[in-house]
Parts: structure tokens; sequence; C-alpha cells
């Protein structure tokens, strides 16, 4: 079976003109969305990504704040600044660029950023909200997953999905979501025995690991959908995927390419994040 690459690209694409439409629905009510970055330090990929957050938030018609602060910075004055933008009525989402030097304690401003405004959904409540199955922010790149397998057409009720990495922004959200959509999910990591002989079980696989080309075809089952968290810095400087996709595609029935697959998809679920935030202060 020859592989499906699926366009996460094209798909952020539609979401992003999604939200433009509800940003100008909702400034004609009076209400600008208003999202609000801040970046400590001066680290080359941060600084990429948080300028990458910057212009899509100016080009949907949102309020954009940058906040750029010294990487020796007190841990006090980041609060400082979170318990500022927590007040502010033009800010409905707030995002602490990841990761912070090590003098501050990361927890702790994740903790502190407004769970209204947590359009990360990093916060201790927005994470048990999502194991309680209540509304609330769900974490970006989980959520653009589940955006991309609606509009592929991805059936999963019933179906096993194996995700394999237990972090807090990707992979234990994701399996929560997977489990509302009714798929029966498991949690594979680094100690994990026997990873193929697991990860051959999925229908749909999800690779979040961040280590170049570690899932290979010994670990995907014929015709399964694979996703591709992964980001990872090649010796070639290029991007690379969690998954050696030319060795895999031929067993996917569908899959992710690195670039253009889930990093695409990410920005796009943030920028709707913040909509739905300032959705929710509007009423
Ligand atoms: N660093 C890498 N990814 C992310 C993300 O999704 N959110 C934040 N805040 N920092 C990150």
């Amino acid at each position: 079976m020859e592989g499906k690459i699926i366009d996460g690209k094209e798909i952020s694409r539609q979401v992003k003109e999604e939200v433009k439409e509800g940003v100008e629905r909702l400034k004609a009510e009076g209400t600008t969305p208003g999202l609000a970055v801040i970046l400590v330090g001066d680290d080359a990929a941060s600084s990429a990504y948080v300028g990458s957050k910057e212009r899509t938030t100016k080009a949907l018609g949102m309020h954009s704040e940058v906040i750029r602060m010294d990487k020796g910075t007190r841990e006090s004055a980041l609060l400082d600044e979170i318990n500022r933008l927590n007040t502010d009525p033009a800010i409905h989402g707030i995002l602490v660029q990841l990761p912070l030097p090590e003098q501050i304690d990361e927890q702790r401003i994740i903790a502190a950023i407004h769970p209204d405004k947590d359009v990360d959904g990093f916060h201790p409540e927005n994470a048990g909200r999502l194991m309680a199955g209540m509304d609330g922010f769900v974490p970006c790149t989980p959520l653009g997953i589940m955006v991309m397998l609606e509009r592929t057409g991805v059936d999963l009720n019933g179906k096993h999905a194996v995700v394999v990495g237990r972090s807090n922004i990707v992979g234990k959200p994701m399996s929560m979501l997977l489990l509302q959509a009714n798929a029966t999910v498991t949690i594979c990591h680094s100690r994990t025995e026997d990873l193929p002989s697991v990860t051959r079980q999925a229908d749909v696989l999800v690779a979040a690991v961040g280590r170049e080309g570690m899932i290979g075809p010994e670990h995907v089952k014929d015709g399964a959908v694979v996703i591709d968290v992964g980001i990872n810095r090649g010796e070639d400087g290029k991007l690379h995927g969690d998954v050696d996709f030319d060795r895999v595609l031929p067993a996917a029935s569908a899959i992710t390419p690195v670039p253009g697959g889930v990093g695409p998809m990410t920005i796009a679920m943030l920028m709707s994040n913040t909509l739905k935030s300032a959705e929710k202060a509007h009423k």
C-alpha cells in the first residue's frame, strides 16, 4: 500500500482562515482578541518560534504583544509580568515560551498564568479539566493532531492508538484526547520493553519522543496512520521527524511529513485557543 501524506500546511491554512473570520466577527462586536508571548533569553530556535507566533497573530487580525526579557531575569520579575498580563483586559492569551533559563522554576511560572488565559493548556487546572472531560484549554500540538485526524477522515472509534512519549505537553494530553475519541490507548516511553511489539499493534501511531528517525518500518503495522511530532535538527542542518519517513511511508495508510505536518497545526491551534478565550471573555 502506498502511503498518503497528510498536508498539515493545508489543514492549518483552513483552521487559520476560520479563526480569521471569527476574529472579524468578534471585532465587529467590539472585542479584539489579544495574545501576549513572553520570551526569556535569546535562544535562536525559541526566538524564531516567537517571531512566527507574532506574525501569525497579526495576520489573523489579533492584537499581539511580545515581551522579551533578559536571560538573567529573576523568577520574581517574570511573575510580576505574568500578573500584569493576567489583569490586562486587552490580553486573552498568555504564552511563556519554554524552555526557561535554569534559575526559573517552570512549574511555578505555568501555575501563575490565569487558567482562563492559559492558551497553551499547560496550567494544572486545564490539565485536570482535560483529564476530567471538562471544557478548558487543551495543549495546541495534541489538539492540532486531533483536528488533522478528523479532517483526514481517520476513524478512531474502537481503534488502537499508541502514543510514544509521555510529556505533559504532548504525550499525556494526546492520550486523553484519543481516549475521549473512543480509541483504545497505550502510552509507551523510554522504559517500555520491546517497543516495536507494542507499536506494531497501533492502528494510529503518534511518535513524540524527540529522537530523529527512531520509528522505523519494524515499528509500524501495515495500513497504520502515522503521526510524527518530532522536530529534530539533523547533522545536515535540516528538520527531521521521529519517524524514518522514507522507510515507513510504504506501510502507512496515512503519514505526516516533517516539516509541513504537525508543526503548522500547533500554531493554528494557538490562534484558535486565543480566539476561544476572547469569545469567552466577551460574553
Ligand atoms: N516550546 C516549545 N513548544 C512550546 C509550546 O507549545 N508552548 C510553549 N509555551 N513553549 C514551547
